[in-house]
């Protein structure tokens, strides 16, 4: 296991306590994400069921044992549990990565409290070196980028990528967030936009991450 991949199954154990005793549970997407739901496993008969944000995370979690439910059913869950691509001092993100992004940012919608989980190398104080993650309608995908270039960005296809929700995903480059909520906003009002990868109205209430030996919260 590389150091990146043992910083990741660390954090992902930190995460276990808060989860405990709560029914039911929002799990987000990616590596981090697959060893927390590892280390769910060995509690699963204090969990009730997992509400899934992608397809990846439904097989991972039906693997394991744990019942996969639907949010129409559950109702406003207690907590989401989810990684991140880059995280600032006041714990806002840039998610999606991993394309999962718009189930992801529901389940952290309709979530009282969003557990955000990382290796340290996560942290930065301004968002935006990690190209930003953008779900579009297949059909506005070239329309959609030319509103980014406005914008100062640099669009680029992810190309042979297909969202479990049938979009395409744009990841913008080159963009300084220096205001992620009011870019948050610019971004959602392009026509053709399904979801953009910046967590900002609604960031982590908790951040846990591990350079090291220690896991620190904020
Ligand atoms: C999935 O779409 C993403 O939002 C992931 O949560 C994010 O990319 C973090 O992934 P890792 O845990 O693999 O770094």
């Amino acid at each position: 296991m590389s150091t990146q991949d043992e910083l990741k199954r660390k954090v992902a154990e930190a995460a276990v306590p808060y989860v405990k005793g709560i029914g039911i549970i929002g799990v987000g997407t990616g590596s981090t994400i697959r060893y927390f739901i590892d280390a769910l496993a060995d509690f699963k008969s204090d969990i009730e069921g997992a509400v899934s944000s992608s397809v990846a995370t439904t097989e991972h979690l039906k693997k394991v044992g744990i019942p996969v439910l639907d949010l129409n059913e559950t109702g406003t869950l207690d907590i989401y549990v989810d990684g991140a691509d880059e995280i600032n001092p006041v714990k806002q993100l840039i998610k999606g990565g991993g394309a999962a992004l718009t189930r992801e940012k529901i389940i952290a919608a309709a979530s009282k409290k969003f557990v955000c989980i990382a290796d340290g190398s996560k942290r930065v104080d301004v968002l935006g070196k990690f190209p930003l993650p953008i779900e579009v309608i297949p059909m506005a995908r070239s329309y959609v980028a030319r509103e980014l270039v406005k914008l100062g960005g640099q669009p680029v296809w992810r190309e042979n990528c297909v969202t479990d929700n049938h979009n395409h995903i744009i990841d913008v480059h080159n963009l300084t967030i220096t205001n992620p909520i009011e870019l948050e906003q610019t971004i959602n009002h392009i026509t053709g936009v399904v979801c953009v990868g910046l967590f900002a109205m609604r960031p982590a209430d908790v951040v846990l991450v591990t350079d090291g030996e220690q896991i620190v919260s904020f």
